[in-house]
């Protein structure tokens, strides 16, 4: 059994988490064609109650916002009504709860907008495909957006985390990560307005500090509001790094915790891969040491290297992703050394219940039962 400081409670702004063990957002590809998630995702997360604070899988701000076909959203009625169970049993199993917004600009296809092109800061085509309802497609050119249309967006933003409060989540997290649309304002590579909204670095960072300052007026506390990056990118990557990624998110940063968000929640190195960014082009370390907030740390970790990073104070918050799909009980199996099961890539998107709420707990650990 170990003792160490993970399993200990933390305190994230007003809500007192029972460990430091964040469960990674996880998008499963199960919702229906109206962005309703199943009934059976209540289940799926009250399961990974276990860990400190829950963020949910990415989910649509608005039907622009869409990316990926089955994927949940958070602006119509019916939506909230369907997230409405999930957080009432999250609550009920002793869990804590963010749901994360999203908006995926130009990493999307036509199929998914009855046609229309996907918008994007410009007209910078992404390498690969998007999944629809059809299967894979190749991404196309998107549409750059006119300024005149950017205060709708943030109206989508202030009402989606509105909606999250009303459908009960604890807090939202805001997707400016993996190369979606806030990040495709704050990179040089996929940024090439000519605008206020493009250009130099506090001209890139502009519609995502308004976006983080309209989803804190929709939630209504900036303590219950955090944000996620990926400074190092995503593999495989189709976008390309921003030119000058320490000092594009080292200001980013400073002005996220100038604008009072509770954590800041970084990928360290490249999604999916590894801890290593390639050049060693970010440098976490002092990305981190500019946000005077909760840090969480996340990729690639596993119990060692988790403890570790909290000993040394390297993070406050510890994230997991992949090792959640296939142990619902990963933080009893840290505590107690149980085996650490692996989720084939089958079972990640899409299907039903099955490799989503089937996978067992580790039954030969008997504090188990008393969890
Ligand atoms: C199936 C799957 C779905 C994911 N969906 C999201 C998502 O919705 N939002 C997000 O920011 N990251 C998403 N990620 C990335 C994870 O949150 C996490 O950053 C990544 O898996 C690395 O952490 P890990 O090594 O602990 O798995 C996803 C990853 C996987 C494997």
């Amino acid at each position: 059994m170990s003792q160490h400081s993970i399993f200990e409670p933390y305190q994230l702004g007003p809500l007192s988490l029972k460990n430091k063990i964040v469960m990674a957002p996880l998008t499963r590809s199960r919702s229906n064609d109206e962005g309703v998630v199943p009934t059976y995702a209540a289940e799926y997360y009250a399961q990974r109650a276990g860990a400190g604070l829950i963020v949910a899988e990415a989910t649509n701000i608005s039907a622009q916002a869409r990316g990926y076909a089955k994927t949940p959203g958070i602006w119509s009625e019916a939506q909230v009504e369907g997230w409405k169970p999930v957080t009432e049993a999250v609550h009920k199993a002793g869990g804590l709860f963010f749901l994360q917004l999203w908006h995926t600009g130009r990493i999307s296809h036509p199929d998914l907008h009855n046609g229309e092109l996907p918008v994007a800061p410009s007209a910078v085509k992404p390498e690969g495909q998007a999944f629809t309802n059809q299967g894979m497609k190749d991404h196309v050119t998107p549409r750059a957006l006119d300024k005149s249309e950017l205060p709708g967006i943030l109206d989508d933003y202030r009402k989606a985390a509105r909606n999250a409060r009303e459908a009960g989540f604890d807090g939202v997290e805001i997707h400016s990560a993996n190369s979606y649309l806030l990040d495709q304002f704050l990179r040089d590579s996929t940024n090439l307005r000519a605008d206020e909204y493009g250009g130099s670095i506090e001209n890139r960072l502009r519609f995502p500090l308004e976006a983080t300052a309209a989803v804190i007026d929709g939630f209504g506390d900036a303590a219950r509001v955090g944000t996620r990056l990926t400074p190092g990118g995503t593999q495989p990557g189709n976008t390309p790094l921003d030119s000058t990624p320490n000092e594009t998110y080292g200001r980013y940063v400073e002005e996220l915790a100038k604008l009072g968000i509770v954590y800041l929640h970084v990928v360290e190195g490249t999604a999916y891969v590894s801890r290593e960014v390639p050049g060693n082009a970010v440098d976490f370390e002092a990305l981190r040491k500019r946000f005077t907030g909760t840090y969480i740390d996340n990729n690639a970790l596993d119990l060692k290297m988790a403890e570790k990073l909290l000993d040394e104070h390297k993070a406050e918050l510890v994230c997991f992703g992949r090792d959640f799909i296939a142990n619902p009980d990963l933080v009893e199996r840290f505590r107690t050394g149980a085996p650490i099961a692996d989720a084939p890539k089958e079972t990640w998107y899409g299907g039903d219940q099955h490799g989503y709420t089937d996978w067992p707990v580790a039954t030969n650990v008997p504090q188990l039962q008393n969890a």
